[in-house]
């Protein structure tokens, strides 16, 4: 089974980002603990991330053979209409994930494009969402 998983815009730069808000982990050191947990779980995962949104819905449809999307859209989720219809195109299942909890924060933050079409999302958590949305990444591309 194979777990894409993609980062938005400025999630490269976590660890230095706001930690306050996301956290003290880098994005490599989050990358780390998805890769332990899907060998754990046996499963393939890869990672990226893009700054650009033509280039991650690139990555979406390049990812023919993924079984399930783990993403973290950044700003895009408030604005992308784009990505919210390549989300539903590829129509793998979906788990939208948030560091921070995007309801607790400004107003702008509470609305997600992307929500509508993913099969659920976890927000608030820190990594801990990321290791959540990979297990139910898995367990809903088996059922
Ligand atoms: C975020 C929340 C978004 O509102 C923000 O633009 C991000 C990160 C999060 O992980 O909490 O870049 O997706």
């Amino acid at each position: 089974m194979k777990i894409l998983v993609l980062h938005g815009p400025n999630l490269n730069l976590l660890g230095r980002r706001e930690p306050a808000v996301y956290g003290s982990n880098t994005l490599d050191q989050i990358n780390a603990m998805l890769a332990e947990l899907a060998a754990q779980l046996g499963v393939e995962v890869t990672c990226r991330q893009s700054n650009h949104e033509g280039e991650l819905i690139d990555m979406l449809q390049q990812a023919v053979d993924a079984d399930a999307l783990v993403i973290n859209p950044g700003a895009y989720t408030h604005t992308s209409l784009a990505l919210r219809d390549a989300v539903a195109a590829v129509g793998i299942p979906t788990i939208e994930v948030h560091l921070s909890n995007i309801y607790a924060r400004e107003e702008f933050r509470s609305k997600s494009v992307i929500a509508p079409v993913a099969s659920g999302q976890i927000s608030g958590l820190g990594v801990t969402g990321y290791l959540l949305a990979l297990r139910a990444a898995v367990a809903l591309a088996g059922a």
